[in-house]
């Protein structure tokens, strides 16, 4: 008897524990821009479709609509049937909620990518759309603008495009995302310099708000450099344990030890985050202020 009423207390005490290690941090505001974020996806592991399941459980409890890919979003071979195996069948509940994605190509990824409609690339290596609360796409015409590029080729035909883009971005929020991480800690590749030199002046310029990145198999936010704040998620199917060097000049928060997501809600001028870990544990959470509108505002209140 005694040994049943241990065995049922266990059971309680678990499921308190999964309730209180999926706790939403966000605001869950009603028409508020939400989203997700993940790279180095598409291996088709059992960890990939752990992920995939942790990410339905939150957004039945904070409806994102879309999710951002940075890059690597398939290893290996990638055939019609790898498109099912390694992205279909691991995220096959948020696609039948609606969920879009939409990607970028990293090192690993076919240029065929571009084709495939579940990414929502438009056939291009590099694309730009916007989210405004109810809707996202290209022909969105107001609310937070994102930039996917491809950084594997930083050519100037997409230098130009990027600078074009970001010039007529309008004052919302300005997000670039890409493979390569502008600044990173891992061990593996560290920051990607060449990608640095030619895209840190167009953000810094046309005042760019966050960047995200993928290619290191951690989660890392990284410090404020410029005034423009970056993440690195690149462990949503592959991880890379342990390869963040402790201490480092640019960690603000580094997770190196288990597979996770970022999930992402827009109000106005605050950028709420909260990543989580495969297992449903917050590795790390905040609220980041545009630093360009707060400014403005501070001008304007000044005249
Ligand atoms: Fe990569």
């Amino acid at each position: 008897m005694r040994a049943r009423a241990a065995a049922s207390l266990l059971v309680v005490l678990c499921a308190v524990s999964s309730l209180a290690a999926q706790d939403l941090k966000l605001p869950n505001k009603e028409g508020t821009v939400k989203f997700a974020l993940f790279g180095d996806t598409g291996s088709g592991s059992r960890a990939q479709s752990e992920v995939g399941a942790q990410m339905e459980a939150f957004r039945k409890k904070f409806p994102f609509t879309f999710v951002l890919m940075a890059g690597d979003n398939m290893y290996g071979s990638q055939r019609a049937q790898d498109f099912v195996t390694k992205f279909e069948k691991p995220y096959e509940a948020l696609l039948s909620a609606g969920v879009k994605f939409f990607a970028a190509i990293g090192n690993h990824d076919e240029s065929l990518q571009v084709n495939y409609k579940l990414f929502n690339m438009g056939g291009q290596r590099y694309h730009a759309f916007r989210a405004d609360g109810k809707e996202v796409g290209p022909d969105v015409g107001k609310g937070p603008r994102f930039y996917a590029l491809d950084s594997n080729y930083m050519d100037k035909s997409q230098l130009d495009w990027i600078e074009k883009q970001l010039a007529a971005g309008g004052d919302d929020w300005k997000i670039c995302y890409f493979h390569h991480p502008l600044y990173s800690s891992a061990r593996k590749h560290g920051s990607a310099l060449d990608q640095r030199k030619v895209l840190e002046p167009l953000f810094i310029q046309y005042k760019v708000d966050v960047v995200f990145a993928g290619h290191e198999h951690v989660y890392e936010r990284v410090k404020p450099q410029q005034g423009i704040h970056y993440f690195v998620s690149g462990s949503g199917g592959t991880l890379r344990k342990g390869d963040l060097r402790r201490p480092s000049q640019y960690t603000q928060v580094g997770f190196d030890q288990d597979y996770h997501f970022v999930l992402f809600e827009i109000d106005g001028d605050e950028l709420h985050f909260q990543a989580v870990s495969r297992t449903g544990s917050t590795i790390d959470s905040g609220t980041i202020k545009r630093g360009a509108a707060a400014a403005a505002k501070e001008e304007a209140v000044k005249k």
